[in-house]
């Protein structure tokens, strides 16, 4: 059975007797990406926690906010259903029905990642990357994990929190887990439920154009590489950005880079879907 926690001080509860705790952030909306997660802290501990929360300080759209699909009932079940192949483990969900369950009362301190910020989403999304890196601040400390659970199709966010849980000394080690796509190739995102059929076809394109780059990066010629990403960005304008940078710390690549990352996010009528492949140096393999 599920254990189903609203309350700090339920929570607080629970983690007293606990040593082993593998820690699962999300904002509900379930799919397959997080149950990945999910599966991979069963691996590690005996005692898996997962918050869903829909983190009001990271949006920076009210009706992105109003919008983002809350499906409590249907995370249980899939979260059940998962469970029963870990029956040995405990799994528990820590569900706040109210923000005051996360951030302390009359909260008035913002976390603020520095350059990692910058760039790609955060250059977009103003503000969006200290939201995140305050809840999940809040998150560790209420969770007392030994280790957090991050999908690496939000990149550039597992890089910001790792060097925040860095930088302020916390004590949970940060994770990153494999991105998880369909069987087309598109990256699973709680904003796909929003595409209809075609536009499902249409969002293959970010992938496809990534896939192209990372043809070309692999050939070494650095000049077809960004002259193949400006032909992209000038024939195709659903493309918010497309980038190629040094996947450890998100500056220019050079000569020196071992792994890169190659980034994009793209506009399917008001969807907006990110997506990004990571490759070594001089290797065909994903990094
Ligand atoms: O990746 C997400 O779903 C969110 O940004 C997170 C990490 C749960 C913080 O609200």
């Amino acid at each position: 059975m599920l254990k189903i926690l609203t309350t700090k001080i339920e929570l607080q509860e629970w983690k007293a007797k606990k040593t082993d705790i593998g820690f699962v952030p999300t904002m509900g909306n379930l799919h397959q990406g997080h149950l990945s997660l999910v599966e991979k802290s069963f691996r590690h501990h005996q005692n898996t926690l997962i918050s869903i929360f829909v983190n009001p300080t990271q949006f920076n759209n009210a009706d992105d906010l109003k919008n983002y699909p809350r499906t409590l009932t249907q995370d249980l079940e899939l979260l059940e259903l998962l469970h029963k192949t870990y029956s040995h483990k405990e799994l528990v969900v820590f569900a706040p029905l109210d923000a005051s369950e996360v951030y302390p009362t009359n909260f008035d301190t913002q976390i603020l990642p520095g350059k990692l910020a910058t760039k790609l989403c955060g250059f977009y999304r103003p503000g969006h990357f200290s939201g995140v890196c305050s809840v999940v601040y809040h998150l560790l400390h209420l969770a007392g994990a030994k280790s957090a659970y991050f999908g690496k199709k939000d990149y550039q966010q597992y890089l910001i929190v790792k060097k925040m849980v860095e930088d302020l000394s916390l004590k949970t080690e940060i994770v990153p887990c494999e991105l998880v796509r369909d069987e087309k190739g598109l990256a699973l995102s709680s904003r796909n439920n929003r595409l209809s059929e075609d536009q499902k076809i249409s969002a293959l394109n970010l992938i496809h154009a990534l896939k192209a780059l990372e043809a070309k990066l692999l050939t070494d010629d650095y000049l077809a590489l960004e002259t193949l990403k400006k032909k992209i960005l000038s024939e195709d304008k659903q493309f918010e950005y497309l980038e190629i940078l040094d996947a450890s710390n998100l500056e220019a690549y050079d000569q020196e880079t071992q792994n890169y990352l190659i980034a994009g996010a793209y506009f399917v009528g008001s969807v907006r879907l990110i997506d990004n492949i990571v490759i070594k140096r001089g290797t065909a393999q994903h990094a």
